[in-house]
């Protein structure tokens, strides 16, 4: 099993529970079009501000939320608090662009952390470095005003570390009033980005060291992730996005510890008229995947302006609970596996059980050969309904012409031909 070095932040419970919520909620949610949408659509702030003031999510539950999560199977939760917009969901001292002064009239983010926390999940915080609504952000070619003939003038009286202090004094804010706070997920640094010359962002416009500094300082057990633009500190986890890992990440030639966000369809913000929502096949086999490489998946929901989770979401959120209610052991404590898999398997370890769990993500016909398994192999069942697997080992076959043999050093499953009501099938195996 690879072990990624120790960093300042504590991963053990991450690396254990592996399966989180990431919610993506803010005022973006009522134009519904992608939670960039300002910027895709260059809307000037004036003219953004109306999802500010239609912001009225009169059906948020979020103990409603809280369950549907846990249902699913997820142990933590990661949540906007910021995005890009600027828009704050708690209430924030340092900004009038804030829930409480839209028509929620309220703070949002404490019932919804208290929601969570009820539910036994974790919290992690969301903190967006990108701001589109400070008035000392400077453009940049990530800002809605990126085209803007006057944008280098604009800049000339926006001052970054107004700015920074400004998330700093932020970060501190929901750092202390919150409880104890699992994960900051701080997002995104763009240093080589240059837009006509307006030029990217990274560590130095953030001040990344001072807001590690004050994150450390404050919750010296919260993860931080890699998005602050510092190479050479050792951040808490890694955050491959929107894609699968073709391996267990590696940084700087180290494993280290990491976690794969993901969206149900293909926005994080809640979008009414996007359509490639992914199927249960392929939600499950990317939580199966993820754990198969050493790591977490961090599927998101974008909740709608009225505070809810539309069906689509909810039925994807359902399709997880649901294979999770009967195979849960094989994602919980489970890591990459010491043996290679077989085509169209995943394998995941759990190594302080000694089992090995066998996914079978396209159904086989009779057996399954896995190799450099003969001799490893104690006892074998089906994980949802500890139905007994009966196979053999190198040899043990009897008629060469009506059974396919054992390759050498293998082991041979014998399973029924049909597949059984479960989307992805698991054989839990008690190594020896
Ligand atoms: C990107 C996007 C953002 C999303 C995030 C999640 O960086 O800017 O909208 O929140 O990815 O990983």
């Amino acid at each position: 099993m690879l072990h990624p070095k120790p960093t300042a932040g504590d991963t053990t419970w991450f690396t254990h529970d592996r399966f989180g919520l990431f919610i993506h909620w803010g005022s973006y949610a009522a134009a519904a079009r992608h939670e960039w949408v300002q910027k895709y659509e260059q809307i000037p702030g004036e003219q953004y501000r109306k999802y500010f003031e239609h912001f009225d999510p009169d059906l948020y539950n979020p103990r409603e939320w809280a369950r549907v999560a846990k249902e699913a199977g997820m142990k933590y939760f990661v949540i906007t608090t910021k995005h890009h917009e600027g828009f704050c969901l708690w209430d924030s001292q340092y900004t009038d662009y804030k829930a409480p002064n839209s028509p929620a009239g309220c703070d949002l983010l404490t019932p919804m952390v208290e929601a969570f926390r009820g539910e036994g999940l974790r919290v992690g915080f969301y903190y967006s470095l990108i701001d589109w609504h400070h008035p000392h952000f400077t453009i940049d070619g990530v800002h809605p005003l990126a085209n803007h003939p006057d944008a280098h003038q604009m800049n000339q009286s926006r001052d970054m570390k107004i700015y920074a202090q400004y998330m700093r004094d932020q970060v501190r804010e929901l750092l202390t009033q919150f409880g104890e706070i699992d994960v900051l997920w701080f997002d995104f640094s763009y240093p080589q980005n240059n837009h006509n010359g307006l030029k990217g962002k990274g560590r130095d416009d953030w001040e990344s060291e001072k807001l590690l500094d004050l994150v450390r300082e404050l919750a010296p057990k919260a993860m931080v992730n890699n998005r602050l633009d510092l190479p050479d500190v050792s951040a808490d986890m890694h955050t491959p996005e929107q894609y699968q890992p073709s391996e267990w990440i590696h940084h700087n030639g180290e494993p280290v510890v990491w976690e794969a966000c993901q969206t149900l369809s293909g926005s994080w913000g809640y979008h009414r008229d996007e359509h490639t929502w992914k199927s249960p096949e392929q939600l499950l086999h990317m939580l199966i995947d993820t754990v198969s490489k050493g790591g977490n998946l961090l599927m998101n929901v974008g909740p709608t302006a009225r505070g809810v989770f539309d069906d689509r979401a909810i039925a994807a959120l359902k399709v997880y609970g649901d294979w999770m209610k009967w195979n849960a052991r094989s994602i919980y404590g489970c890591s990459q596996a010491q043996y290679s898999a077989p085509t169209d398997t995943r394998y995941t370890q759990n190594y302080k059980k000694n089992r090995l769990y066998v996914h079978l993500l396209a159904y086989p016909f009779k057996h399954l050969h896995l190799p450099e398994l003969a001799g490893e192999v104690e006892y074998a069942q089906f994980l949802h309904d500890a139905s007994e697997v009966r196979f053999r080992e190198t040899g043990a076959f009897e008629h060469a012409a009506l059974e396919s043999a054992t390759p050498e050093g293998a082991l041979t499953l014998s399973l029924p031909v049909l597949k059984l009501n479960v989307e992805v099938p698991v054989i839990e195996l008690f190594l020896r």
